[in-house]
């Protein structure tokens, strides 16, 4: 299939390549996007054996010198223990400002390798190559970079865009089935939120047949999160959408030790509960908590969790030391319309209860 292109206009501006074998002609695409000559991959124990060494001959081919980094898989791996080690290897390797990252893995993997290149040598250039369903539709795309605190994900971090975002979809026929599903929640979330026509194709297909049509899903999902990007890159009002079903998904996550269940389903309970509660107290089109469900459903996206809507809310609240204050919730009217939602603590306990 041909490549499709997508332009992000931030504040530092940049395109977005999605097709079938990308990673086979990287360097072709690097070379627009970076003046660099050497590389430095960084990438984990799953996907460096997969796809390090293509990586490193399309760009050794093209007579770039390329250095790489491989952590553990997996969340305890986005630690300032694996960012001082990512630093080590920067400077050891020689790496300067005129020379580019490369973030080559899932989520975990491009937030922590993108928040080294926004701080090493006060930021470096980086392109992010996402190999995992939910880093090329999510969190390859507009800047947020990150590590986690033993007491919260995400929690020192800074907006870094990258040069280039590149992705192979084909690095998605070695990703494990339940990734894939994982990284589905977040497809239905944008449907959701902003494209009716979106939610309808999910809710016609299952996770078989969506693979058929899914350069196309990747597409309408990259160019929605470019749009939102593009009209608030630091997250102060429209970003906010893509937090739908993310407050109380969270929750769970936190909950469970983040061990318990993945992110993708967390947050698809996590949408499943607002919209209810959200339909219950009529800010909702009747009946869409029953198609969200049914479209969940189709994905293997329905996890049963121990704790009630009320429980969750309340731990959101207080993981946020937030009781007393205004917050932002995320309500979808229908599917494809969002808003964001200012409440108090207070009713939005009242919401959930
Ligand atoms: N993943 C949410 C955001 O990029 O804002």
């Amino acid at each position: 299939m041909a490549l499709k292109k997508i332009t992000v206009k931030a504040s530092r501006g940049y395109d977005i390549l999605i097709g079938g074998g990308l990673l086979d002609n990287a360097a072709e695409h690097m070379k627009r996007a970076v003046k660099a000559k050497n590389f430095a991959v960084i990438t984990d124990d799953h996907v460096a054996p997969l796809y390090g060494d293509k990586l490193a001959d399309s760009l050794k081919s093209a007579g770039f010198s390329v250095c790489q980094k491989v952590f553990p898989h997996g969340e305890a791996s986005k630690s300032s223990y694996t960012l001082n080690a990512i630093y080590d290897f920067l400077s050891e390797n020689s790496v300067t400002r005129s020379d580019c990252v490369l973030a080559l893995g899932g989520g975990v993997v491009g937030d922590i390798a993108g928040f080294a290149a926004a701080t090493y040598q006060r930021g470096i250039d980086y392109i992010q190559i996402p190999t995992s369903l939910l880093a090329q539709v999510d969190s390859s795309v507009g800047g947020k970079t990150a590590i986690d605190l033993p007491s919260g994900k995400n929690l020192v971090g800074a907006f870094w865009q990258p040069r280039l975002v590149l992705i192979d979809t084909n690095t998605l026929d070695t990703l494990p089935e339940e990734f894939f599903i994982d990284g589905l929640g977040e497809v239905i979330k944008y449907g959701m939120i902003k494209s009716k026509s979106l939610f309808e194709l999910l809710e016609r297909h299952d996770s078989l047949g969506i693979r058929g049509v899914l350069e196309d899903v990747i597409y309408e999902c990259v160019s929605i999160k470019a749009a939102v990007v593009e009209a608030d890159e630091f997250d102060s009002g429209e970003r906010m959408l893509l937090n739908f079903g993310h407050t109380l998904g969270h929750a769970i996550e936190k909950m469970t030790n983040y061990t318990g269940i993945s992110h993708g389903r967390a947050i698809s309970v996590g949408m499943r509960m607002i919209t209810k509660a959200a339909e219950n107290s009529a800010l909702t089109a009747k009946g869409l908590t029953n198609r969200l469900t049914a479209c969940l459903e189709r994905y293997g996206l329905n996890a049963e969790v121990a704790f009630t809507p009320y429980e969750l809310a309340k731990a959101a609240l207080n993981d946020k030391k937030r009781m007393g204050e205004m917050i932002h919730i995320i309500v979808c009217k229908d599917a494809g319309k969002s808003e964001v939602i200012k409440m108090s603590t207070n009713e939005f306990i009242l919401l959930l209860s």
